[in-house]
C-alpha cells in the first residue's frame, strides 16, 4: 500500500515535520511517540509524503492497527511483505524474501501503530535495519521501540491559547488547536466563525480538549447543535464525573476518554449499540457487512444504516471510497474504546461468531458465483480463521471457510498463508474421512500453484486412499480433478486430459458448477499442453461460456487466457493479442494477480513471435517479478509451457527493475505498454488526461468516466485531481470551462 493521505485539511506541524525530516537524515529509525489521537499517524504520513523524493524505491505505509496484539514476528513480517509485494508469503519463507526485497533498496517504511506489538516490531525493525543498509523506518507508537540507534520524536498536542489571557478572534487563530476546531466545525456548519462573542469559549474548549486533534475532531461535530460556551460547560461536568471515577489516568488520556465517553452517551441506544458492535471488524467494512453482522437482537437490521450515518456525522466512523462502495473504519482509539464496551457487555463472543459466519457465507457466495464481489477484506478472513481455530468446536467451520477461500489464496497472492491455514485446519477440523476428502483438494490446488509438486503428491495420495474407502461420487471427482491438474502440469499432459475429462463429467453429474468450470478450463489447458490445439480452443470456449453464465469470473478469466495461449500457438497473433489485452483490462477490477502475471507473460510471447525482442524481454521481466511477488514462478505451469514460451532463466536486473509494482492498475498499465499509457501532448495535459477532461466537459461523473475508459474509479479520481491541479482550476466545472474555452 502506498501512502493513504487523509482527505481532511492538515493543520500546523511545521516544527514536527522539520524535526522528522532532520531526524530521518540522521537516523535510520525514527519513532514518533505520543498518546492516542495526538496526531502521530498524520505527522508520519505527511513527513513521508515530503520525504518521498529522497527514496528512489518509494515510501511504503505498513499499518499494524489491524494486526492482533498476540501476533508473532512472522505475522508482522508477512504484513510488511504484503505491503511491498502483493503477497503475504513467498514459498521460500517470509524472512528470506523480505530481506532480499529490502536488501539493496532505498526505501522508507512507515510502520504505523506499533504500540500493541512493541517487542515484535522492535525485533523486526532492528533485523531489517541490520540487513538493509539503505532502508529507513519511520514508526509511530505510544511508546518508543527501544532499538539501538532509534531517534524518538515526541509528538505534542496542537498549540492552545493561554488560559490566563484574552484574545481577539484573529490572535486566537494563530493556535493550531483553534484552527483545527474551526476547520472541522466548518465542515458541519459552513457559517461557523470565531467572533468576539465566542472567542473566549472557543479558546477554553481547546484548552479543555488538551489540544488533542482526535478530541477536537469529535467535539467539533457537536458544534452543530451547541454553542462553544455550552460545550465548555458540559465538558466540565464530564471531567468531574470522570476524575471521580479514575484518578490514575494521565490528564491527556482523560480528556480524550471524556470526549469519547460523551459522544457515546449522547448517541441513541441503537447507535451506541452499533458503535460497540462494530469493534468486531478488525479493519474496514461496508454497510452490508455491518448490517449482517451487527443487526440482531436489540438492533434491528433496518436501523443499521441510519446508525452508521449518525456515527459518520460525529466522526466516530471514517469513510473511505473503494471501487464502487464506501467502506468505514473506526480510528484505533475509538475502536479500543468500543472493544472495551463490547467485552463488558458480554456480547463479544456472539459477535465473533456472527462475524465468522458472515465471512463464511460470503466466501460460499463468491465461490459459487452468486455474488460478483466479496464484502469482506483480507483482515476479516484472517480474524475469522483465528477465531475458528482458537474456539472450541469451531475448527470444522473454519476448515470449510479455508476451503471456500480457494480462489482468495490462489488468485490474490496469499499462497503460503492459505497453505498454512488449510494444513492447520485439516489437522484440527477434519475428524472424519468424508470431511478430509471434501477439503484436501484445496491444499493440492495451492501446492500446485506454489510449484510444490511433492507436497501436492503427498496430499493426492491421501485423497486416493480416502476415495477408495468412501461411498459417493464426490471424493472420486476431486481425485480425478486434481490428479488431472497434477498431470497437466507435468510432461505427460495426455494423462491429465483423460483424468480431467472424467472430472468434468463427474462434477456435472453432481451438479457442482463451480468445480465443473474450474475442471473445464484446466482440461483446456491440458489439451493445449498436449498439443491438441483445436480441441483446446473448443473446450476453452466452452469453459468461457459456462463460467460466464454462472458468474464465475475467475474461471472465465483463465478460460480466456488459455484461449489466448492456444490462438498464439495456432499463429493467430492478432486475435490472441486482442483477447489478452481485454483480459488484462478486466484485471484492473478482478485483481487476480496470478492471471495478470500469466497474461503479461503471454503478451511477451506474442511480442517475441512478432520479432520484438526488447518488448518480449521487458514483459517477461515484468511477469517474472509478479510471479515472484506472489510466491511462485511461471514454472508451476510445467515444462511444456516453459518450453513453448522459450522462457529464459531470469534476468536479474530486468526483474529487479520490474519489481516495483504497487497495484493491479500499475501492472496493467505497464503490461499494456506505451499505447495505453499517457503520452505527452502539446497542451498541459497528457493524452489520457485530455481524454478524461473531455469526458468531464461532456458532464460525465468520475464513475462514468471510469466506466467509459475501463479504469478503476480510483484511477479516474486520480486523473481528475491531477487535471484540476495542472490547470490551476478549483473544480470539475473549471475543467469543463477550460476545455470548452479552448475548443471554441
Ligand atoms: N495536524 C493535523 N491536522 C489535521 N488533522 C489532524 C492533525 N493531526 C491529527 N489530525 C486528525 O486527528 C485524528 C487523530 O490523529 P492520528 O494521526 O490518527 O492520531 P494518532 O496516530 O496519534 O492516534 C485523525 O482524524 C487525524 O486526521
Ligand atoms: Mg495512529
Amino acid at each position: 500500500m502506498s501512502l493513504a493521505r487523509s482527505p481532511s485539511t492538515f493543520v500546523g506541524r511545521r516544527h514536527e515535520l522539520e524535526a522528522a525530516r532532520r531526524a530521518l537524515g540522521e537516523s535510520r529509525l525514527v519513532t514518533l511517540t505520543g498518546p492516542g489521537g495526538v496526531g502521530k499517524t498524520r505527522v508520519a504520513v505527511e513527513s513521508a509524503e515530503h520525504a518521498g523524493r529522497a527514496f528512489a524505491d518509494g515510501v511504503w505505509f505498513v499499518p499494524l492497527a489491524d494486526v492482533d496484539a498476540g501476533a508473532g514476528l512472522d505475522t508482522v513480517a508477512a504484513v510488511v511483505l504484503r505491503v511491498l509485494t502483493k503477497s503475504d508469503q513467498a514459498s521460500r519463507g517470509t524472512w528470506e524474501r523480505l530481506l532480499e526485497l529490502v536488501a539493496d533498496r532505498r526505501l522508507l517504511l512507515v510502520v504505523d501503530n506499533c504500540e500493541h506489538l512493541l517487542t515484535v516490531t522492535a525485533q523486526l525493525c532492528s533485523d531489517l535495519l541490520r540487513e538493509a543498509p539503505n532502508l529507513r523506518i519511520l514508526a509511530t507508537s505510544r511508546e518508543a521501540l527501544q532499538v539501538a540507534g532509534e531517534q524518538v520524536l515526541h509528538v505534542p498536542p496542537l498549540s492552545v491559547p493561554d488560559v490566563q489571557r484574552a484574545y481577539s478572534p484573529r490572535d486566537l487563530e494563530t493556535f493550531d488547536a483553534v484552527v483545527l476546531l474551526r476547520d472541522r466545525a466548518r465542515q458541519i456548519d459552513p457559517g461557523f466563525a470565531i467572533t468576539p462573542e465566542n472567542a473566549a469559549a472557543v479558546g477554553r474548549l481547546c484548552i479543555q480538549l488538551d489540544g488533542l486533534p482526535l478530541a477536537i475532531e469529535l467535539a467539533a461535530t457537536r458544534l452543530r447543535s451547541l454553542t462553544p460556551a455550552q460545550m465548555v460547560e458540559r465538558l466540565a461536568d464530564r471531567f468531574t464525573l470522570l476524575s471521580a471515577g479514575d484518578r490514575t489516568a494521565a490528564p491527556r488520556q482523560r480528556s480524550l476518554r471524556a470526549v469519547i465517553d460523551w459522544s457515546h452517551d449522547l448517541c441513541a441506544p441503537s447507535t451506541r449499540l452499533l458503535w460497540n458492535r462494530l469493534a468486531v471488524f478488525p479493519g474496514s467494512f461496508d454497510v452490508d457487512a455491518a448490517e449482517k453482522v451487527c443487526g440482531f437482537g436489540a438492533l434491528d437490521r433496518a436501523e443499521v444504516f441510519d446508525a452508521i450515518d449518525r456515527l459518520v456525522s460525529q466522526s466516530i466512523l471514517l469513510t473511505q471510497r473503494d471501487v464502487g462502495v464506501i467502506r468505514y473504519r473506526l480510528l484505533a482509539a475509538v475502536r479500543e474504546y468500543a472493544l472495551e464496551k463490547l467485552t463488558d457487555s458480554g456480547e463479544y463472543p456472539e459477535l465473533r461468531r456472527r462475524h465468522r459466519d458472515f465471512v463464511l457465507a460470503e466466501a460460499a457466495e463468491v465461490f459459487h458465483g452468486r455474488v460478483t464481489a466479496s464484502h469482506t477484506s483480507h483482515a476479516d478472513v484472517i480474524t475469522a480463521l483465528h477465531w475458528s481455530t482458537s474456539t472450541q468446536g469451531e475448527a470444522k467451520s473454519g476448515l470449510e471457510l479455508a476451503v471456500l477461500l480457494g480462489w482468495h489464496w490462489v488468485a490474490e497472492g496469499h499462497l503460503d498463508e492459505g497453505r498454512r491455514w488449510l494444513e492447520i485446519l485439516l489437522e484440527e477440523g477434519a475428524t472424519d474421512a468424508a470431511e478430509r476428502a471434501n477439503a484436501i483438494w484445496a491444499v493440492i490446488w495451492v501446492a500446485l500453484i506454489q510449484n510444490d509438486r511433492d507436497g501436492a503428491w503427498r496430499h493426492l495420495e491421501e485423497l486416493e486412499r480416502l476415495a477408495e474407502t468412501l461411498a459417493g461420487p464426490r471424493p472420486r471427482n476431486h481425485l480425478d480433478h486434481w490428479t488431472g491438474l497434477y498431470h497437466a502440469f507435468s510432461d505427460e499432459p495426455g494423462r491429465g486430459v483423460a483424468s480431467l475429462e472424467r472430472a468434468v463429467r463427474g462434477h456435472a453429474q453432481a451438479d457442482d458448477g463451480a468445480h465443473e468450470c474450474i475442471a473445464l478450463f484446466q482440461l483446456a489447458f491440458a489439451l493445449l499442453c498436449d498439443d491438441q490445439l483445436t480441441r483446446a480452443l473448443e473446450v476453452a470456449e466452452q469453459a468461457l461460456e459456462a463460467s460466464t453464465a454462472l458468474h464465475l469470473w475467475r474461471s472465465r478469466d483463465w478460460a480466456r487466457w488459455i484461449a489466448g495461449v492456444t490462438r498464439w500457438r495456432l499463429g493467430d497473433l492478432d486475435t490472441a493479442e486482442r483477447d489478452v489485452r481485454t483480459l488484462l483490462i478486466t484485471q484492473r477490477r478482478s485483481r487476480d494477480f496470478l492471471c495478470a502475471a500469466a497474461s503479461t507473460a503471454l503478451l511477451g510471447w506474442i511480442a517475441a513471435s512478432r520479432g520484438d525482442e526488447a518488448r518480449a524481454a521487458e514483459l517477461q521481466a515484468l511477469s517474472d517479478a509478479v510471479f515472484e511477488d506472489i510466491g511462485t514462478s511461471l514454472a508451476f505451469f510445467g515444462p511444456r509451457i516453459v518450453r513453448f514460451a522459450g522462457h529464459r532463466a531470469d534476468d536479474r536486473t530486468a526483474t529487479d527493475r520490474a519489481a516495483r509494482i504497487r497495484d493491479a492498475d500499475e501492472l496493467v498499465d505497464r503490461a499494456l505498454g506505451p499505447a495505453s499509457t499517457p503520452t505527452p501532448t502539446a497542451g498541459p495535459l497528457t493524452s489520457r488526461e485530455e481524454e478524461v477532461a473531455r469526458l468531464i466537459a461532456q458532464g460525465l461523473s468520475n464513475k462514468a468516466v471510469a466506466e467509459r475508459l475501463v479504469i478503476s474509479r480510483r484511477t479516474a479520481e486520480g486523473h481528475v485531481e491531477r487535471i484540476i491541479r495542472k490547470l490551476g482550476v478549483t473544480s470539475r466545472a473549471g475543467v469543463a470551462s477550460w476545455v470548452v474555452g479552448r475548443d471554441t
